[in-house]
């Protein structure tokens, strides 16, 4: 009978703690922030000549479905089905009411032929190409002023075959900067779900002057070595929310951007309300970044339960002199980090500037960045805050962080310079500007 009830209490336990976490950590999801919509309209990319041999060119075949969901416009909106195949095709672009649905095992490839990749203008808060001088040439997939656009479907690939591009940079034959594989600019109401992205030219996915994006259950996969390969960069965007995913590629999971330096000030537009949750990835870069282009401004970004493997950098901060924008109220929590060269960076001395026109004067500010609950095994370099001179970072609170593995002999595991905030259960204990009294539990002070 005793046994009997220690069981039911036990049972009871574990499963008012199954609830708790799940309601803690698993039930919170992007859903809500853009309907799904179902599309009665349906056409295959088949009905417009598409040929799924990996070798026809599909550009017309695409280009004619979408001017076809254009221009007929029926209601509800049209969802293009890609069958079973590899479909080849030139770069093209979205419209407004659609769904691009990718079938299981249906690829959509880009072109390698680099020559008739059109060139579109430089975006106005980067004032030039992010790699060149001069315009840039445009994403694979392409969307500028569209709304209620879904890209989904049964873990079909976006295939950027991006080889041809790494190869032109690292021989420095490039003539303008490298095509994203999905840029949306100016656009609303995006959902990109279940879908593979694969080996893009240069950063994967580029939401930029847009609001409410949804990216959830997609992997985004790029060799450790190719460059420039960051995963997700929401730019000058807000209410954008990323979950469920896998990333592994050659730069930085997710980076929040604004716009670099004159150009990005002039512009202004700030990066706000951005929610990262259940990332897990790898990379010879950043896991969770903000930056280095915040010249716009980045706040309330909220990410939580990352799980990083082989990194760079877990979580860094980046900007300099010249970028100016606020950097505030950033919240990172419940990281787990495995072999990483830095756990925590924030730095305000990265350089990298698209001329020589940038103001000295334009500071950028940092403060009100929180970093909890992170555990890292086999980190070599625990933390670096580096703040300017004439603009310390405050504000900075580190909560229960422990990062621990071999520390280079004779090296402090923390460098800190020009920041103030508070540590509170970090191990190792961190340095004397988080730690000094009067800064120590003030933790809930800030943002
Ligand atoms: C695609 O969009 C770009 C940039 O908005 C534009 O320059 C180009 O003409 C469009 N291409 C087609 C085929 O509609
Ligand atoms: C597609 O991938 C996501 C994320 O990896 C996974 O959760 C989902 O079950 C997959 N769906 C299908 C239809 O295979
Ligand atoms: C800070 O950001 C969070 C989202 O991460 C938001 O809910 C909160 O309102 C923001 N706080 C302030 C003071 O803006």
């Amino acid at each position: 009978m005793c046994r009997f009830v220690v069981w039911i209490f036990l049972c009871f336990a574990a499963t008012a703690l199954f609830l708790t976490r799940s309601v803690l950590a698993g039930d919170v999801t992007c859903s809500g922030i853009v309907p799904m919509r179902h599309r009665n309209d349906v056409i295959s990319i088949k009905d417009f000549g598409g040929v799924g041999d990996g070798k026809t060119l599909n550009t017309k075949a695409f280009r004619a479905a979408i001017y076809r969901i254009e221009h007929l416009r029926r209601r509800g909106g049209t969802l293009l089905y890609i069958p079973p195949g590899v479909y080849l095709t030139e770069s093209f672009n979205l419209t407004s009411h659609m769904t691009l649905y990718l079938s299981k095992d249906a690829v959509i490839r880009a072109t390698q032929d680099t020559g008739s990749w059109p060139l579109i203008a430089p975006l106005p808060s980067y004032g030039r190409g992010r790699e060149l001088p001069g315009g840039r040439y445009m994403s694979f997939i392409h969307a500028d002023g569209v709304h209620d656009v879904i890209i989904t479907g049964e873990n079909g690939t976006i295939d950027g075959q991006g080889e041809v591009w790494w190869n032109m940079w690292r021989q420095r034959t490039l003539q303008f900067t490298r095509p994203n594989l999905i840029e949306l600019i100016n656009s609303r109401n995006i959902i990109i779900s279940n879908v593979i992205f694969k080996d893009s030219p240069f950063w994967n996915i580029h939401p930029v002057y847009c609001r409410n994006v949804v990216v959830q259950f997609v992997t985004i996969l790029a060799p450790f070595d190719s460059p420039n390969t960051d995963g997700i960069d929401p730019d000058s965007s807000s209410n954008v929310c990323i979950e469920d995913s896998y990333i592994s590629t050659g730069d930085d999971l997710i980076a929040v951007k604004s716009g670099w330096d004159e150009y990005g000030i002039a512009y202004g537009r700030p990066s706000s309300g951005i929610t990262i949750r259940r990332i897990t990835g790898s990379s010879p870069f950043a896991g969770i970044a903000v930056g280095s282009e915040t010249s716009g401004g980045v706040q309330n970004v909220f990410a939580e339960h990352i799980n990083l493997y082989n990194m760079g950098v877990g979580i860094h901060l980046k900007t300099d002199i010249g970028r100016g924008g606020v950097i505030r109220n950033i919240t990172v929590s419940n990281v787990y980090m495995e072999k990483a060269r830095t756990g925590i960076k924030i730095a305000g001395n990265v350089g990298d500037h698209p001329d020589d026109n940038f103001n000295p004067n334009a500071l950028p500010v940092v403060k009100g960045v929180v970093i909890r609950d992170v555990w890292g095994v086999d980190i070599l370099q625990p933390g670096s805050i580096i703040g300017l001179k004439n603009s310390p970072f405050t504000g900075i609170c580190l909560s229960k962080i422990n990062l621990h593995g071999k520390i280079k002999p004779g090296t402090a595991p923390w460098k800190c310079s020009d920041v103030s905030g508070g540590a509170v259960g970090v191990s190792p204990w961190p340095c004397s500007e988080l730690t000094s009294p009067g800064q120590t539990g003030s933790c809930s002070s800030f943002i």
